[in-house]
């Protein structure tokens, strides 16, 4: 069929299915073709630039720099500096993440990798209590949890590099929005009330985000952040040096002397963004470009799609039980590795190569029975060596040159610590909880991890951040990436599996049932969509199934076809927006 034909409809079509696409919005003065409606769901559709956002005011404030000449990554630069301000459950300065960036000049990609790093005197045992016991409460919610903020070394790399504009015409939006304030949207109301306790026990981050009385402001109600506008124009005035160096510095590291934090003046004036080749493999006639380590993401994607590589998937069908059965095997093997050799490069030798060889995942999948689940007790990380010789957020902008942005960025937990800096509007991560606290055991996602990701000065948290490109004919043709912790790595593999197995247009690929093992605990959650009769069939394999009310991860995602732009929002969180024109 016309690839337009499957993706495209009427205006009237539009408008009438708005509500079943939930919160993506019109496609604008773009003439869409041809009906079809065998389309479940509909993608925004456009043509010159797109912003695929969790969060309103910041998409549109990304489409008006596409408007107004900018590149992608003027956009997503633009983007992830309002979303510190529009969706602060998520969006940061005082966090970190990954940007993967297609770039059309030279048809190239590559990784900003602006994760956290651990302050210089943190070490190996620091969440040790004296019995030996990982102190959860200071892993978690203490000035100790922080890691160096990433974001906005991250993002002033990116727009530096590979953009067009300058930095305080990026930064205006988010200035203005938080001087001026932003009317509260239901979705920021729903966030903040689910994290109200936590965040009232801290004096700053109740100041910030509740009223004088203490009472939450309601929806509609203008909400506004001075202190965050005043950090924003220390970066809009100096650079890099307005948040790493100076006023902005001196107010974290006082905070840290407060609150018994690590961070010091010279973790902060030290921190740099690095550079790194994307993660690449391939899944039949699919290019796959993704996030290196130190995110696990990539490295696990590929290696899930090489070892479902050689099943007949189309034929079992889409979350069939044969399908779901065969996925969940591949998230085991995957996963069991992650916990033995997944961790800083920087610091550990991690097998990526052999990770995610062919011959690799060929000798993993014969631990693969078709009919019985393999227990997770039963499954052992694989032996890749011998070594080589040698409420997290994400958005995707792509432009009318051909660039395009897939950025992922997080606190960690939503709102991070709780914990914000006194005078500047900012919260701090608790990403220090993404290392093992003790190796051999798990963390908050449940994830179990092996010393190649324990604590040291100057590392980088094991991330599962997966911001990722699929290429079609050498072109780039899917970006897309979520939050959710471990969820997010196997979110991302169903998404992209949903697209080039099944042939989905990318909303109804957002929006199909996910699942999801992560080798321990040996139980497979799956959404709600999956039927009663599949989850009969698979606990007759043997799987221990969890059904629950809970959803998995919230991709945001671009598909660039024939000149056109199909964009999706996650219809799993409220809130979420495409803008394209
Ligand atoms: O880097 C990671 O893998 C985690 N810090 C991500 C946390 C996350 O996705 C939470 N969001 N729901």
């Amino acid at each position: 069929m016309n690839p337009i034909a499957r993706f495209a409809a009427p205006l009237l079509c539009f408008c009438l299915l708005t509500p079943i696409v939930g919160h993506s919005q019109t496609a604008g003065d773009v003439q869409l073709p041809i009906i079809d409606y065998q389309t479940r769901f509909l993608p925004v559709v456009a043509q010159q630039g797109m912003v695929a956002s969790p969060e309103k005011l910041a998409a549109e404030i990304g489409l008006d720099i596409l408007k107004r000449g900018g590149n992608a990554v003027d956009a997503a630069v633009a983007t992830g500096f309002a979303l510190a301000v529009t969706y602060p459950r998520a969006g940061n300065l005082g966090g970190g993440g990954f940007m993967l960036i297609h770039l059309a000049d030279g048809n190239r990609q590559t990784l900003v990798d602006y994760r956290e790093t651990a302050p210089a005197a943190a070490s190996r045992d620091m969440f040790l209590n004296a019995t030996g016991d990982i102190d959860r409460m200071r892993e978690y919610f203490s000035h100790q949890s922080a890691g160096v903020p990433g974001t906005v070394a991250g993002l002033i790399h990116a727009l530096e590099t590979y953009g067009t504009m300058r930095l305080k015409d990026v930064l205006k939006p988010a200035i203005e929005l938080a001087e001026r304030g932003l009317p509260v949207s239901f979705a920021l109301n729903y966030e903040i009330a689910a994290r109200a306790e936590r965040l009232r026990m801290n004096p700053e981050a109740a100041r910030l985000f509740f009223k004088p009385d203490g009472s939450q402001h309601e929806i509609g109600e203008t909400w506004q952040q001075k202190d965050l506008a005043w950090t924003l124009k220390q970066i809009s005035k100096r650079g890099r040096e307005g948040f790493y160096e100076g006023k902005v510095a001196a107010r974290i590291v006082a905070e840290m002397k407060a609150g018994d934090g690590l961070i010091t003046l010279a973790d902060l004036a030290g921190y740099r963004a690095v550079e790194r080749s994307p993660l690449r493999g391939t899944f039949h006639e699919f290019d796959i470009v993704s996030t290196p380590p130190p995110s696990s993401g990539g490295v696990h994607i590929v290696q899930m799609l090489n070892i479902l590589e050689s099943y007949p998937l189309k034929a079992m069908g889409h979350n069939s039980a044969a399908y779901l059965h065969h996925l969940t095997e591949s998230m085991k093997l995957a996963y069991a590795d992650r916990s033995e050799y997944l961790g800083d490069p920087d610091f550990v030798e991690v097998p990526v190569a052999r990770l995610i060889a062919k011959d690799y995942a060929q000798q993993r999948r014969q631990l693969i029975n078709s009919s019985t689940a393999t227990p997770a007790t039963e499954i052992a990380p694989g032996r890749p060596v011998p070594p080589e010789s040698s409420d997290t957020t994400h958005y995707t902008v792509a432009d009318s040159e051909g660039n395009v942005v897939s950025n992922t960025y997080t606190l960690n937990f939503s709102f991070g610590s709780h914990i914000a800096v006194p005078g500047t509007g900012m919260l701090l991560n608790n990403e220090m909880a993404d290392f093992a606290a003790k190796a051999g055991t798990s963390n908050a996602f449940s994830l179990m991890h092996g010393e190649a990701n324990s604590i040291a000065g100057g590392k980088r948290p094991l991330s599962s951040m997966s911001p990722t490109m699929v290429f079609r004919d050498g072109k780039p043709w899917l970006a897309t990436g979520s939050p959710g912790g471990s969820l997010i790595i196997t979110t991302v593999l169903q998404t992209i599996l949903n697209a080039m197995v099944f042939d989905m247009n990318i909303a109804t690929a957002a929006a199909g049932a996910r699942v999801h093992h992560q080798w321990m605990p040996d139980k497979l959650r799956v959404e709600q969509g999956i039927s009663p009769d599949t989850i009969d069939l698979l606990q007759g394999m043997g799987h221990e199934v969890e059904v629950g009310n809970r959803t998995l991860g919230r991709t945001q995602s671009i598909v660039l076809h024939d000149g056109w732009l199909f964009g999706a929002t996650d219809t799993r969180r409220p809130g979420g927006w495409v803008a394209g024109y």
